[in-house]
């Protein structure tokens, strides 16, 4: 009843709704309606009430459940989604649920107690203070296909991140996104599939939005950034959502009429914080340094080493020079 009624005050927004509306059209008293306002105004939303005209919605605290988040719509990703307080990994939760669940389904929580990265390590993802949210796909692709839908997140986030906030936002090949030269995000895709067919592909996203510099865990406080770090404010999640889903659903229809990354390519490439510089990238336990000289059409990072050998390295770990871990 409580998210109906915050649903109804958003629907609202800048006008009022009387007690009354509202009680007669969910069948609850007026004492009921006043009753869950009053609780609403505890949880930090502000809400004006007044005599013969009923409640107006003023602002509401930045957090991520159901009635917040008004996505469009036309988007296949986000037409269902699922909120938790906390929940171990929306990864793990995605995994799980992955079969019963239609494509697009997005889960997203406050919290997350067991918060995955890549190659096993762990993503501190505290309460409120971040975006950490998973997409169920469930593209009509083969396996080796999914790689490419790491690179039509990056580029949907960074284009989400810089239209909101106008930053310079930019892709550390192939899953971090960097903001002044540190890492705001991070992208882990999963996948569940046959040799020649994919069950679902879970990406996750994990964006550090309000956090303090001194809110960091010491191992990661000099390389990770978040996005009240660069504007100096308090940063709205939700919007920052809405315009990721918005470049999400749109490259990924992109993807699924070409099969390919046309279109999305150019965006990697336009804002690639590897291309032209000196990596060290890590596929498959060995080492190779040299310069990030291209990105194919398949998203793949081409390396050319001191002896003029180009690789054409399709996923991996990179670090670039002079950013927060390469410094040799
Ligand atoms: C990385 O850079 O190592 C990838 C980090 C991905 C973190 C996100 S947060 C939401 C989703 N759930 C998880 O457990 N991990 C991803």
């Amino acid at each position: 009843m409580k998210d109906l009624i915050i649903k109804e005050l958003v629907e609202h927004k800048g006008t009022f709704i009387s007690g009354q509306e509202i009680s007669k059209k969910y069948h609850i008293t007026r004492a009921n309606v006043w009753k869950y306002i009053h609780k609403l105004k505890e949880e930090g939303y502000q809400i004006d009430s007044v005599t013969n005209k009923g409640y107006r919605l003023v602002s509401m605290p930045d957090r991520l459940d159901m009635a917040y988040l008004e996505f469009d719509e036309g988007w296949r990703i986000g037409k269902e989604y699922l909120f938790f307080e906390e929940i171990d990994s929306t990864n793990a939760y995605a995994k799980k649920i992955a079969s019963q669940k239609p494509s697009g389904t997005i889960v997203l929580a406050e919290n997350q107690t067991k918060g995955k990265g890549r190659l096993g390590r762990e993503w501190s993802s505290s309460y409120g203070s971040g975006i950490w949210m998973s997409m169920i796909l469930k593209p009509d692709i083969v396996p080796t296909d999914a790689v490419l839908l790491t690179q039509v997140t990056a580029a949907a986030v960074v284009k989400g991140l810089n239209e909101v906030l106008n930053c310079d936002a930019k892709i550390k090949w192939p899953n971090d996104i960097l903001l002044e030269k540190k890492k705001v995000c991070g992208i882990l895709t999963e996948l569940s599939g046959e040799i020649e067919s994919v069950n679902y592909i879970v990406v996750g996203i994990g964006i550090n939005v309000n956090q303090n510099p001194e809110d960091f865990p010491q191992e990661i406080e000099d390389k990770a950034t978040s996005l009240k770090k660069f504007t100096g404010v308090d940063v709205s999640r939700k919007a920052i959502i809405k315009a990721i889903l918005k470049y999400m659903n749109y490259y990924y229809s992109q993807f699924l009429k070409n099969h390919s990354l046309e279109g999305i390519v150019e965006v990697c490439r336009e804002f690639s914080a590897t291309l032209e510089k000196e990596v060290k990238v890590i596929e498959n336990g060995n080492e190779i340094f040299g310069k990030a000289v291209g990105l194919t059409d398949r998203g793949a990072l081409v390396v050319e080493d001191n002896k003029g050998i180009r690789h054409e390295i399709i996923s991996g770990e990179a670090s670039v020079r002079g950013m927060y871990q390469y410094v040799d």
